[in-house]
């Protein structure tokens, strides 16, 4: 396998994903291409040994899998888990403003966004319209690329301490879109989006709009060891999970990856990792209520999100020791309050997996004084009792409008990914 196709891949997967939705539709057309059959939730499913299979929810959550040729129940499921939102902006209803001769769009800030990043880049407007055909309301996903609107940042000689005081925001009052002089404003967004989805506009009722950077993500650095975009968190591991299911041969157990919405504010939503969608997937594909439970117990997750590595010029933000480098192999995740789901031996699960595909690994584990984030790992392996341990590519930047990780981390991750959905090892309770 040639890394750099993979990277390749990537950096394409990333400029066509601009929202959670879109991130969805991109894995599901490759898995189509590669004979996966989507299934509703709304269906009876018959599904044989072998199948392979995808569903969606709501638009913008996965979840896809490959039928073992043993039972669930017997053999259990080995998941990957991550997350397809990203933070950043989501325009408001009645969001058009005319203020100061310019006509502006209110904004509700989504997730963590480090805001001060996305201050003075070319943004643009992506998201999905909501048309009815007869009775039924359906979701068309829209994409702009030119660059609509802005959020400008004050002249320095207008805020002369800002380098020393640190660029102060009011996420309300610093935040509306520029969007023109001329008078255009929401209704000719609207139109454009229209007309890029083949839509007609007196057919639209409903619409979500969120903010996204369409600068290209790239490779960069001196010799192309990193990568640089938006969305890296966590959309890098919804492709090394799509790419390494796609790399697996028959096996006993049911190969799984699974994609959630909402990670970014809780995941308590209909298609997050709160949400049913996971257990009502693996109970029917278990068949019954007691295989279920046995499915459940026989399966592994690897909870996939970014990690954070160390930054040369900002060192004391890491532990003395542990401190994952970029480029260094994947990063798994420890943390004593389980706000990772890492344990002992998941983490010596995920190790071996590592040393079998012939991947270094490191570790992460936050300073006292700093605490960590969480995953979806501790909110699935609670629902359900399935197993699991924490893991991610080191990057840095994480939540800015443009991040960062490396290039070779990447084929590392995935191999990993492999080993663990082949069943290298197993846990024995
Ligand atoms: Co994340």
């Amino acid at each position: 396998m040639n890394t750099d196709n993979t990277v390749a891949d990537l950096l394409s997967y990333l400029d066509n994903s601009p929202t959670a939705s879109w991130a969805v539709s991109g894995i599901a057309s490759k898995l189509e291409e590669n004979g996966f059959r989507r299934l509703n939730e709304k269906d009876i499913w018959n599904l044989n040994k072998n199948d392979k299979f995808y569903i969606v929810r709501s638009s913008s959550a996965i979840i896809a899998g490959i039928s073992g040729s043993q039972s669930c129940g017997e053999a259990g499921c080995r998941i990957i888990g991550a997350h397809t939102d990203s933070p950043g902006f989501r325009v408001k209803p009645e969001a058009q403003r005319s203020k100061d001769g310019m006509i502006t769009l209110g904004v509700e800030v989504y997730g963590s966004p480090i805001l001060a990043t996305w201050f003075d880049r070319d943004l643009s407007i992506a998201g999905t319209l909501v048309f009815r055909e007869e009775n039924l309301l359906k979701r068309r996903l829209f994409m702009l690329r030119k660059p609509v609107c802005r959020i400008a940042s004050p002249a320095i000689h207008l805020e002369r301490n800002v380098n020393k005081v640190g660029f102060k925001i009011n996420p309300e009052e610093n935040t509306p879109l520029l969007l023109s002089t001329s008078g255009s404003g929401f209704q000719e967004l609207l139109a454009l989006a229209c007309e890029s989805a083949g839509l007609r506009e007196e057919d639209v009722s409903g619409w979500s709009m969120e903010t996204w950077d369409p600068q290209p993500a790239v490779t960069g650095g001196i010799d192309d060891d990193f990568i640089f975009s938006g969305r890296l968190d966590n959309l890098i591991m919804c492709h090394a999970a799509m790419e390494a299911i796609l790399r697996t041969e028959e096996t006993p157990h049911t190969r799984m990856i699974s994609l959630f919405n909402s990670e970014e504010v809780g995941s308590k939503t209909l298609n997050g990792a709160n949400s049913s969608f996971l257990d009502s997937v693996i109970e029917r594909l278990s068949g019954s209520r007691e295989e279920y439970f046995r499915c459940l117990s026989n399966s592994m997750q690897v909870s996939a999100d970014g990690a954070h590595g160390v930054h040369p010029n900002y060192p004391g933000k890491h532990d003395s020791v542990c401190r994952p480098v970029l480029n260094g192999g994947p990063v798994i995740k420890v943390n004593a309050s389980n706000r990772y789901t890492s344990s002992d031996i998941s983490k010596a699960y995920f190790s071996l997996c590592a040393s079998a595909a012939g991947v270094n690994v490191q570790y992460f584990v936050s300073r006292n004084d700093i605490p960590c984030g969480s995953t979806i790992g501790p909110i699935t392996s609670a629902r359900t009792g399935i197993k699991s341990v924490d893991v991610g590519s080191a990057m840095l930047s994480m939540h800015s409008v443009r991040e960062m990780a490396g290039s070779s981390d990447h084929e590392d991750m995935i191999r990993v990914f492999v080993e663990h959905m082949m069943g290298t090892v197993s846990i024995s309770d």
